[in-house]
């Protein structure tokens, strides 16, 4: 007999229900489990939730399912589960006609957007893998854009920590990325940077919310008092002053420049991870809406204030007093800049660069004296800065040890960071006082510092008439030796002549750097390595298809290779996560259980 309604299909007689205990309905729709137990029926997805094991194939005891994978359990009524990890399995209506059981076959979430909205909630909160990569692959299947996503983790990160942390620049540089990353890149980013969130927010206090002064207060103002409270590490009245320029409406540029004068007032503060967390911070809002700046914004501060300076530290002390040649150069800035008139079209950074590369520190600061009276703008320093940090790495001598990576690596990621605040500032520097530049002072003595890292300097392929023809020639075949090359350790020279071979015959950048994110996204990698691969992006799109350009994907692609490959357990997550929502029987194998 045929339904009255066609969304529901026949399981059999109630008489043969109670016989077996179980039926399971197949059809031109997902099975069905129907159980009978003390009386009642009920009907549910037969795919458990979690890994998609048949659950016909588990054990009903006192109203609970249980799934005999991995034992996630399940109130039978409404489907959903006592374990977290697993998920709610949906349930079908049932009807009872003339003695048979009726089960509706459509099942699924009214709001898909709002059930895995509320699954990463659940996701993030519990720190969760699998239900973190499940939701943000739910949320892409359901057409949520990208950066609502991004927006949910990163205000989910900023009220459930006390400060902002590594999880959150993760997720930003990751998101910065999203626009040159292919489909399933964009979901692994989006699952490395949520599950890095929460991660970072386990176990951790949640964050206590600080009101604004009740005044107004003038840009002057608001940085001077910024410095003040940095200075005298002053949590408290340092965040009050930043919600109240917020609350004003002050500008992202202002600021940003308020920010980015306190965070000086130590140099290279916690090997420049402080300034690089205020720079992401910035980025995260772009992102995702400058009307979160009061919720996000001041989760830099605590990190601002209790951050170590350089200063403190004998190397920049002995045997030159580089903190002294930062502060003197720093106190002519305003000099500087008012006699140099910026010129626009000022273009020697590669060879400012070079200068700042050098080995006496004095020398260097003054080439910073000279490019300002020839006419460079606090921009093109920092991009010269950023070039000379990015040589550093692209010639990492590999008698070094490999922990040193970190150390090339800072500078370069600080550099990157100062231009990119520089660059947002722009001509918002008030009264024309230039306090934030010093950012660029420090960087050139931290990036003096690390010279010995280029002792003896690697070779940067395609140099010096290299043709590097023993390498293949196709863009595709290229990029597949590459991804191959960090399959394996220690490849770092042969990923560098890959990456200069690809750019050399002009292929396409774009897809070399899809092709470096994929080998990153791939590895349980290190926080190093998203800020390395995000920071040469952007610094590689300053320069574009030059041979500085060039140098600046080397760096990244050496600095990667001698990070890969790891366990690459977070991707097998993911990967489950991709392919239980695409309906594969993943238990296939496990039938013994
Ligand atoms: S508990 Fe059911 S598949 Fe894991």
């Amino acid at each position: 007999m045929d339904a009255p309604n066609k969304e529901f299909a026949l399981a059999g007689s109630l008489e043969e229900l109670k016989a077996k205990g179980r039926l399971v309905v197949h059809g031109g729709h997902r099975p069905i489990l129907v159980v009978y137990d003390r009386g009642r029926v009920f009907a549910l997805d037969n795919r458990c939730p979690h890994m998609g094991f048949p659950l016909e194939r588990g054990s009903v005891e006192d109203g609970i399912l249980t799934c005999h994978w991995h034992h996630a359990r399940f109130d039978l009524e409404s489907g959903c589960t006592f374990d977290l990890w697993a998920d709610d399995v949906p349930i079908c209506p049932v009807e009872m006609r003339n003695g048979d059981v009726w089960v509706k076959t459509t099942f699924g979430h009214a709001d898909p957007a709002a059930h895995w909205h509320q699954r990463l909630t659940d996701g993030l909160a519990h720190d969760l893998g699998l239900v973190i990569a499940k939701a943000v692959h739910g949320q892409l299947a359901a057409d949520v854009p990208l950066a609502n996503i991004v927006r949910q983790v990163a205000l989910f990160g900023a009220q459930n920590r006390d400060s902002w942390g590594v999880g959150l620049t993760i997720l930003t540089a990751l998101a910065n990325l999203l626009p040159v990353l292919p489909e399933e890149e964009a979901y692994l980013a989006l699952f490395h940077g949520a599950r890095r969130v929460a991660a970072d927010c386990d176990g951790e206090a949640p964050r206590r919310e600080r009101a604004p002064l009740g005044s107004r207060l003038e840009p002057a103002t608001l940085k001077r008092w910024l410095r003040r409270w940095t200075n005298v590490r002053h949590r408290e009245a340092a965040e009050r002053t930043l919600l109240t320029a917020i609350a004003a409406g002050l500008s992202p540029a202002v600021l940003a420049d308020a920010l980015l004068a306190a965070e000086t007032e130590r140099a290279f503060a916690d090997t420049g991870h402080s300034l690089d967390f205020i720079n992401k911070a910035f980025e995260c809002l772009d992102l995702i809406g400058w009307e979160h700046a009061a919720a996000l914004l001041p989760t830099v501060v605590g990190q601002m204030v209790a951050a170590r300076g350089a200063e403190e530290s004998t190397a920049w002390r002995q045997p030159v007093d580089l903190v002294a040649l930062c502060d003197e150069a720093a106190s002519q800035l305003p000099e500087l800049f008012a006699a140099g008139h910026v010129v626009h079209g000022w273009s020697d950074h590669a060879a400012l660069a070079r200068e700042l590369l050098g080995d006496d520190p004095a020398r260097i600061v003054d080439a910073l004296r000279g490019a300002i009276l020839a006419g460079a703008a606090p921009t093109d320093l920092s991009r010269s800065l950023a070039y000379g940090a990015a040589l550093r790495v692209a010639r990492f001598g590999n008698a070094n040890e490999h922990a040193d990576w970190e150390t090339a690596h800072h500078v370069f990621t600080y550099a990157n960071a100062v231009h990119q605040m520089l660059t947002r500032i722009g001509t918002a520097d008030i009264d024309g006082d230039v306090t934030a530049v010093r950012g660029i002072l420090h960087g050139t003595m931290a990036l003096y510092l690390t010279r010995y890292l280029n002792v003896p300097p690697a070779r940067i392929p395609g140099e010096g008439g290299e043709h590097l023809d023993d390498l293949p020639a196709d863009a595709e075949t290229i990029r597949a030796a590459l991804i191959d090359a960090f399959d394996r350790q220690r490849q770092v020279d042969l990923a560098a002549r890959l990456v200069a071979r690809h750019l050399r015959l002009g292929h396409s950048p774009q897809a070399l750097i899809a092709t470096l994110a994929r080998a990153v996204l791939r590895e349980d990698a290190g926080f190093h390595a998203y800020q390395m691969l995000e920071a040469g992006v952007r610094q590689f799109t300053v320069w574009g298809e030059t041979d500085e350009g060039r140098h600046i994907l080397i760096a990244v692609a050496r600095y990667l290779a001698a990070h890969s490959p790891t366990e690459r357990a977070a991707l097998q997550t993911a990967d489950i996560a991709r392919r239980l929502m695409r309906g594969a029987e993943l238990h296939q194998g496990a039938g013994a259980l």
